[in-house]
Formats: structure tokens, sequence, C-alpha cells
């Protein structure tokens, strides 16, 4: 099997309200997007890893991965992460069977269990990285009150990375049923076509960056050794 990694890096990351696209803001002495290829660099991809950066920025994305030593393909991203990751699907080897999507927000992915989300991927289709929530869960119904609490021990915090079969993940974002609707990962696609994806417990340290105080957490983690 030739499996592929696709880092959706091209959010601009308003919420972490720096002056740079957020998969440049640093962690430690690398930038977030560096560190997490870093990162999964011993589960020893197919060559080139492709990373979707934000429009204007290429050169920035390449002189911050430029230590990095596999072969990186750059491919500018689109409005949406879902608009990213079309592009990064059309960017593959043509011989690839399966991809692994990773998002660079993530900078500590848990190895065992990328590794186990690539083997369920030969027998689902499709696995993602997700870990059972703690809290409960409350929905709005839409008018600031509570609508529903749905049972906690079914409930899920999406992670990535995800990882797909090429042909099923293509499938999925050409099916008609995935047109226009609003989706933040991908997994969620290939469910909606009716196949299966495979629920791997990536556990709480596979956290995204998206605040402050997600970053400076992150940096904490480093600095003390805990990752
Ligand atoms: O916005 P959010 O944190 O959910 O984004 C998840 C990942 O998708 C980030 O790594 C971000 O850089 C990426 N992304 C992208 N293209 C976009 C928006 C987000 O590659 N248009």
């Amino acid at each position: 099997m030739i499996t592929q990694l696709i880092i959706p890096a091209a959010g601009l990351g308003r919420r972490l309200g720096l002056q740079l696209p957020k998969a440049l803001a640093m962690l430690g002495n690398q930038s977030l997007v560096a560190r997490t290829l870093n990162c999964l660099l011993p589960v020893e991809f197919t060559e080139p890893s492709i990373v979707i950066f934000p429009k204007g920025y290429e050169e920035a994305f390449r002189e911050a991965l430029s230590e990095v030593p596999v072969a990186i393909q750059y491919i500018e991203g689109g409005l949406e992460r879902r608009d990213s990751v079309k592009r990064g699907l059309d960017g593959l080897n043509p011989d690839t069977d399966i991809v692994v999507i990773h998002d660079a927000a993530r900078p500590f992915p848990p190895l065992r269990a990328v590794c186990t989300a690539i083997d369920a991927t030969r027998q689902y289709g499709a696995a993602t990285l997700a870990t059972p929530v703690t809290d409960t869960i409350l929905t709005d119904n839409g008018t600031g009150c509570l609508g529903m609490t749905p049972d906690r021990s079914l409930l899920w915090s999406c992670q990535t990375p995800q990882v797909f079969q090429v042909d099923l993940i293509r499938q999925a974002y050409g099916d008609e049923r995935n047109t226009g609707i609003s989706c933040t990962d991908d997994a969620t696609l290939v469910q909606r076509i009716g196949s299966p994806v495979k629920l791997v417990d990536g556990g709480v340290m596979n956290f995204k960056v998206t605040t402050k105080l997600e970053l400076a957490f992150a940096n904490y983690l480093l600095e003390q050794g805990l990752v």
C-alpha cells in the first residue's frame, strides 16, 4: 500500500489574533506546521508530503519547512478547509492507495494511534482519530435555550489524522449528497455516502491549537518536556 500525507495549513487562524497564518506561529523553536510534520516523519509516508498553504504565503512556508528532511509539494489552499483538502487530493501521486490528512494545527499527533488508523483503513476504507468527550454536551434549540442532551457515552470529539482509501475519499468529495453542505472534516463526507469510518482514540494530547491559550499550553508542554 502506498500512503501519502496531506497537511491542510491554509487557515488564517484569526482566533489566534496573530498577524500571520496560524501554521506559522512559533511553538518552541519551530513553526507549528514544521513541528506537526516533523512529528509524523516516523510513519515514513511516500514522498512528497503535500502541504496546503494560504494564498500569498508560499515563500514563508518554504522557509518555515526548509529543514524538514522530506520532499514537500506545496499547493495553494482554498477559501474553506474542504476546498484546500480537495486541491490536496488532486495533487496526490497517481499510484497512492491511502491518504492521511492531518491538520497543521494539531502539533502532537500520537504515532501509535496514527498507525492503528492506517491499519483500520485497510479493513474499513476510512478511519479517524477522535477521543471520547468528558464534558456533557448540550445542543441549542435555536433560541439560546437547551435543546437536547445527547447520550455522552456515544460522543467523541473529532480529531485528525483522518485516513482514507483514495478512491473512497474522492468518491465522497464528488457525491451529490455532499454538495453544498458545510463540513469541517472529511470523515463525515465518507459517512454521509454510507461507508463506515472506524473511530480510533487519539487521546487528549492530540488537541488543536485554535486560541492563544492553547498555543501557550502547547509551549508549556514542550518546555516541561511533557510531549
Ligand atoms: O479552522 P480550523 O482550525 O478548523 O482548521 C483546521 C485546519 O484546516 C488547519 O490546519 C487550517 O490551516 C486548515 N485550513 C485549510 N484551508 C482553509 C481553512 C483551514 O487548510 N481554507
